[in-house]
C-alpha cells in the first residue's frame, strides 16, 4: 500500500512535461493555498450548500454566469459527465427521443441508457486527410429534424476532442425553429469567449444548455466543470433535481473554489490568452516546415478550429500515432493527451510555459528528420492499410438501452460479422464509441478494431480470453444477425 501517492510524488519531481489535462499543467494554481486541507470543509454555517445554493455559492455561480454571458450557471464537482447526465435527463422526458452527433462522449449514451431514450444520430463527416471527425453542420441537423419530427432535443459536441468547432448559432437556429432545446457538450471549451483569437462560447451563441469541463482547458483541478443555462425550453427545477441526483452529496469546497478561481483568471487575465496564442502561433510556424509529420493547416485557429488542440499526423509514414507517442514519452519525456492509429493529440492551455511549446517543437523536428530519412526506404506499410472507419448509418433493431441489458456471449472478433454488439467498443480516450450496443458488427467495424489492436492501442470492449489467441467481443445472445450488411 502507499504506492499510488509515492508514484505521484516521484512523477511530480520528474522532468516529464504534460500535453494533456488538467489545464493547470501541474503548476501551482494561482491564488490557491498550498495546504489544501486547510480549505477542505463541509457545509458549515455561512458556507452555503451546492444542492440548495442561496449564499456564497450562489453568488459565485452568478459571477461565473456573467463571465460566460449566460443566464445561470451551476458548479459541477463530478466533471462534465454529471452535467451531461443532468442536461439530457432534464431536457428529454423518460423514454423520449434525442438527436445526437455520433461522436459524442460515452456520458451522453449513459444518460440515454438511464432514461431509456431513443437515439438518432447525426454522422459527422470524416476528414480523410487527418482521420478526424469534423463538427456537425446546421444542414445535417436540419435534415435529421425534418425526417424525425418527434425529436425532443438535440445534443452536439463542440469543440470536438480534436478541436473542431461547430456553427453553434446556425444549429441553434435550426433547432429552435422546432421549439426544442439545443444542448452543447462544450467539455473542451471552458476557455472559449474570453479573448480575441478564440472562438465564442456556445452559451453566447444561442445554446440552451452548455457543459464545460473547467479542468480540461483552464487551470483548475480535475473533476471541476460547469453547466450553463439559457431560456425556458428546459425546466430549471428539473435540472436542479437531476444535478442533485447525479452529483455527490458532499461536494468538495476545494473543487468549487478552484472553478471560481479558474474562471476569474480567464476573465481577468487577458494577457495570458494572448501569450498563449503567440506561443501557439510561433510553434505552428515551425511545425509547418515538417516534411513527414503533418499538422492540419486550420490549426492556426479561427472559428472552425480551437487554439490549443494539436493534431500531429503520422499518416503516410512508417510510424503509427501510438509509436510516435511512445517515442515522445520514452525518449523526450513528453506525455501526450491521446494517441491513435495515425495521429497523436497534444493539448495546450494558458497553463503552458514556453518550455512546453519548445520541447515538443524540437522533439518533433528531430523525429521528422529521422522519419523522412528512413521513409525514403520505408514501406509506408502502416498507414497505407489503415483507414479511419466512416460511420455507417444503421438503425439498430433493438434500442440500445435494451440491447445493453440483454444476455451476452463472447464471440471471436473475426467471426462476429453480422452479430449485434452487446457492449460499447471504444478507444479511451476519447471515449466515443466505434460500436454501440445493439448495432451490427460489420466487416468495416472488425477491420477498424483490428487496425487499432495492430497499432497497440487499448480498445475497451475487446477481450483477451485465457488460452485463446484471438480477441473476442461480447454479442447479444441467440442468433440475432443483421441482414443489412
Ligand atoms: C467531449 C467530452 N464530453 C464530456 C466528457 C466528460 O468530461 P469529464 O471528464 O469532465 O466528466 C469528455 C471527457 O473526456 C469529453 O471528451
Amino acid at each position: 500500500l502507499g504506492n499510488l501517492y509515492d508514484k505521484l510524488v516521484k512523477y511530480a519531481q520528474s522532468d516529464f512535461y504534460p500535453y494533456h489535462m488538467p489545464g493547470h499543467k501541474r503548476q501551482p494554481l494561482e491564488g490557491f493555498s498550498e495546504h489544501l486541507t486547510e480549505l477542505d470543509i463541509t457545509e458549515i454555517e455561512d458556507f452555503d450548500n451546492l444542492h440548495h445554493a442561496e449564499g456564497i455559492i450562489l453568488q459565485a455561480q452568478q459571477t461565473v454566469a456573467e463571465a460566460y454571458g449566460v443566464e445561470e450557471s451551476f458548479f459541477l464537482v463530478n466533471g462534465s459527465t454529471s452535467g451531461i447526465l443532468s442536461a439530457v435527463s432534464a431536457a428529454v422526458p423518460f423514454g423520449g427521443h434525442l438527436l445526437i452527433s455520433r461522436n459524442c462522449h460515452k456520458s451522453v449514451f449513459h444518460a440515454a441508457y438511464l432514461r431509456h431514450l431513443q437515439l438518432s444520430y447525426v454522422y459527422p463527416k470524416i476528414n480523410q486527410e487527418f482521420d478526424i471527425c469534423e463538427a456537425v453542420t446546421p444542414d445535417q441537423v436540419e435534415e435529421m429534424l425534418q425526417c424525425n419530427t418527434d425529436i425532443q432535443a438535440v445534443l452536439i459536441v463542440s469543440p470536438t476532442y480534436e478541436g473542431r468547432i461547430a456553427d453553434v448559432s446556425g444549429i441553434a437556429e435550426v433547432v429552435h425553429r422546432r421549439g426544442i432545446p439545443l444542448i452543447v457538450d462544450e467539455a473542451h471549451g471552458a476557455h472559449l469567449g474570453f479573448s480575441e483569437g478564440f472562438a465564442k462560447n456556445s452559451g453566447r451563441l444561442g445554446a440552451d444548455l452548455v457543459i464545460n469541463s473547467v479542468h480540461k482547458t483552464l487551470p483548475a483541478m480535475t473533476q471541476t466543470a460547469l453547466l450553463h443555462c439559457n431560456g425556458n425550453l428546459v425546466s430549471r427545477d428539473k435540472l436542479k433535481r437531476f444535478l442533485n441526483i447525479y452529483q455527490s452529496s458532499s461536494p468538495s469546497y476545494i473543487l468549487m473554489a478552484s472553478i471560481e478561481q479558474a474562471v476569474q483568471t480567464a476573465a481577468e487575465r487577458g494577457e495570458m490568452f494572448q501569450n498563449f496564442r503567440e506561443e501557439w502561433m510561433r510553434m505552428l510556424q515551425q511545425l509547418k516546415k515538417l516534411q513527414c509529420i503533418k499538422i492540419p493547416a486550420e490549426a492556426t485557429g479561427g472559428n472552425a478550429q480551437d487554439v490549443g488542440k494539436l493534431v500531429i499526423s503520422t499518416k503516410g509514414t512508417d510510424m503509427s500515432g501510438k509509436q510516435l507517442a511512445d517515442m515522445l514519452r520514452n525518449r523526450y519525456h513528453l506525455e501526450m493527451e491521446m494517441a491513435c492509429e495515425t495521429y497523436v493529440l497534444a493539448m495546450f492551455t494558458i497553463g503552458d510555459s514556453r518550455e512546453g511549446f519548445t520541447r515538443l517543437t524540437e522533439a518533433l523536428e528531430e523525429i521528422d528528420r529521422d522519419l523522412c530519412r528512413k521513409n525514403k526506404v520505408g514501406t509506408g506499410a502502416f498507414t497505407e492499410t489503415v483507414e479511419m472507419m466512416s460511420y455507417i448509418d444503421v438503425t439498430p433493431d433493438i434500442p440500445f438501452f435494451q440491447a445493453w441489458d440483454r444476455e451476452k456471449e463472447f464471440v471471436n472478433l473475426y467471426s462476429s460479422k453480422g452479430r449485434l454488439a452487446g457492449e460499447f467498443i471504444h478507444l479511451y480516450p476519447p471515449g466515443t464509441p466505434i460500436v454501440v450496443p445493439g448495432e451490427c458488427i460489420t466487416e468495416e467495424v472488425i477491420n477498424r478494431i483490428n487496425s487499432c489492436l495492430k497499432a497497440g492501442l487499448e480498445v475497451q470492449g475487446v477481450y483477451k480470453r485465457e488460452g485463446r489467441t484471438e480477441p473476442a467481443v461480447r454479442c447479444i445472445i441467440q442468433a440475432e444477425i443483421c441482414n443489412d450488411i
